[in-house]
C-alpha cells in the first residue's frame, strides 16, 4: 500500500485531515515522504535552489556570517549552523568563503540540521569531517553565540489553510470524493478564534511550525547572541491567499496528484515568524533577495567571475539575474534577519526594524 492509499484508508476511517496533517504525512512519512525517499534537487530533480544556481550566492551568504562574527567581536566558539542543508552545497560554498577570514573556521563549530536521511548522505559526501548532524535545533549545544543559515526550509514546514466562507472562516481539509479520491473539502464546523477580516473566498494560512521556529531561533539568539538568516519565498506583510504548490520535475502538479512524490511547499509567513521571534526578545529585519544580494556586493563579485573567465560572461550574467531579478527570484525571495539585540548584521543596517 503507497501513500496514497494509506492516507485514503485513514481519512475513510477517521475523518478528514488538515493540509498541515497532509504535508508532514508527503514530505516526513517515515516510509513514503517525499524528504525520506527521494528529495530531488538540482537540474536533473524537482526543483532548483539558489545555491544550485550559482556558487555566488554561498559565497555572499559566507561574506554575510564573516562579517557577523567581526561584528560579534569574533566569538570562539560560535555555533556555524544551517539548517535544512540540502545536498550540502550552501554550507560547502560557506566554509570556502570563510578561509579568507582569519580565525573564523577556527572559530566555528559547525552543524547541520536536517532529518532526511538520504540528503545527510549527500551532505556526508561533500561534508564529512567538518561539520556534526542533528535533527532538530534544540540539540545544538547553546552557550555559546550563533550563526544561522537557512534557505528554503521556512517553505517545507506544515500550514493550515483557512477560507472565508459567507458565515465565516472554515478550516480547508483533505478528504475524499465520491469516488474515493482525496480531494480538498471544507470542513463543516466553522473555525473558532482569531482570523483576520477578510472577504469571501479569501484563504489565510497559518504555519504552527513557522512561528515554532521563529520563537525558538528567538529565544536561542536573545540568551546566547548572534543571528539567523532565513531565506524564502513568501510574503513580507501579512496578507491572504492560497499557496500549497507540488513541483515534480520543475512542473506544478496538483498537489493531491501523487502524495510522497513530489516536493509540497507552502509561502513563508515571514510576519508570523519574526513575530515569533521578537516575542522572545530578539530583533528581525526583512528585505527582498534582490536587496540582500546587491548590498552584500554581488554586482562586483559576478564582475571578478567574469574577469577571470571571460568566456563564461553569459552564464554568469544568466545566473545574476535568476538570482536577483525583478521577475525571478530577486523580488519573489526575502532575506529576514533574526538578530539579538544592540547591533544589526551585515546588509541590515539600514533595513528598518518594524519593532523598534
Ligand atoms: C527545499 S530543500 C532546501 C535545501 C537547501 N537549503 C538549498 O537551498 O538547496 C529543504 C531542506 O530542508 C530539510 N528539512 C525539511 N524539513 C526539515 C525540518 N523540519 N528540520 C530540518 N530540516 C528540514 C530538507 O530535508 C532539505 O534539506
Amino acid at each position: 500500500m503507497g501513500l496514497r492509499d494509506r492516507l485514503a484508508a485513514e481519512i475513510a476511517a477517521g475523518g478528514p485531515i488538515s493540509v498541515a496533517q497532509y504535508m508532514t504525512a508527503c514530505l516526513h512519512d517515515p516510509r513514503f515522504g517525499y524528504y525520506a525517499t527521494r528529495p530531488a534537487l538540482g537540474a536533473g530533480g524537482d526543483f532548483v535552489t539558489a545555491p544550485l544556481v550559482s556558487q555566488m550566492f554561498g559565497e555572499l551568504v559566507g561574506v554575510w556570517i564573516a562579517a557577523a562574527w567581526e561584528m560579534l567581536a569574533r566569538p570562539a566558539p560560535f555555533r556555524l549552523v544551517e539548517m535544512g542543508p540540502g545536498d550540502g552545497t550552501l554550507m560547502g560554498d560557506i566554509l570556502k568563503t570563510l578561509r579568507h577570514a582569519p580565525g573564523a573556521l577556527e572559530a566555528a563549530d559547525v552543524w547541520l540540521v536536517e532529518t532526511s536521511a538520504p540528503l545527510i548522505a549527500l551532505q556526508s559526501g561533500r561534508l564529512a569531517g567538518r561539520v556534526r548532524w542533528t535533527r532538530t535545533l534544540g540539540e545544538v549545544p547553546d552557550g555559546a553565540p550563533l550563526l544561522l543559515v537557512a534557505n528554503e526550509l521556512l517553505d517545507c514546514l506544515p500550514a493550515r489553510q483557512f477560507v472565508r466562507t459567507a458565515i465565516g472562516w472554515a478550516e480547508q481539509v483533505v478528504g475524499l470524493d465520491a469516488d474515493g479520491e482525496l480531494a480538498f473539502g471544507l470542513a463543516s464546523t466553522p473555525v473558532a478564534g482569531l482570523l483576520p477580516d477578510a472577504a469571501p473566498g479569501q484563504v489565510f494560512e497559518q504555519s504552527a511550525a513557522q512561528a515554532a521556529l521563529g520563537a525558538a531561533l528567538g529565544a536561542r539568539i536573545a540568551a546566547d547572541g548572534g543571528a539567523a538568516l532565513l531565506i524564502d519565498y513568501g510574503r513580507a506583510e501579512p496578507g491572504f491567499g492560497d499557496t500549497l504548490q507540488a513541483l515534480w520535475r520543475h512542473r506544478k502538479v496538483d498537489p493531491l496528484e501523487s502524495p510522497g512524490e513530489a516536493d509540497l511547499t507552502v509561502h513563508a509567513d515571514f510576519p508570523a515568524v519574526m513575530a515569533a521571534a521578537r516575542g522572545q526578545g530578539a530583533e528581525a529585519a526583512i528585505q527582498t533577495q534582490q536587496a540582500f544580494l546587491s548590498r552584500l556586493g554581488i554586482g562586483a563579485r559576478a564582475e571578478a567571475l567574469v574577469r577571470a573567465a571571460p568566456g563564461r560572461s553569459g552564464v554568469i550574467g544568466r545566473q545574476l539575474t535568476r538570482l536577483i531579478g525583478a521577475d525571478e527570484m530577486g523580488e519573489l525571495f526575502k532575506a529576514c534577519a533574526i538578530h539579538s539585540p544592540g547591533w544589526a548584521p551585515p546588509a541590515f543596517e539600514d533595513v528598518e526594524d518594524e519593532a523598534a
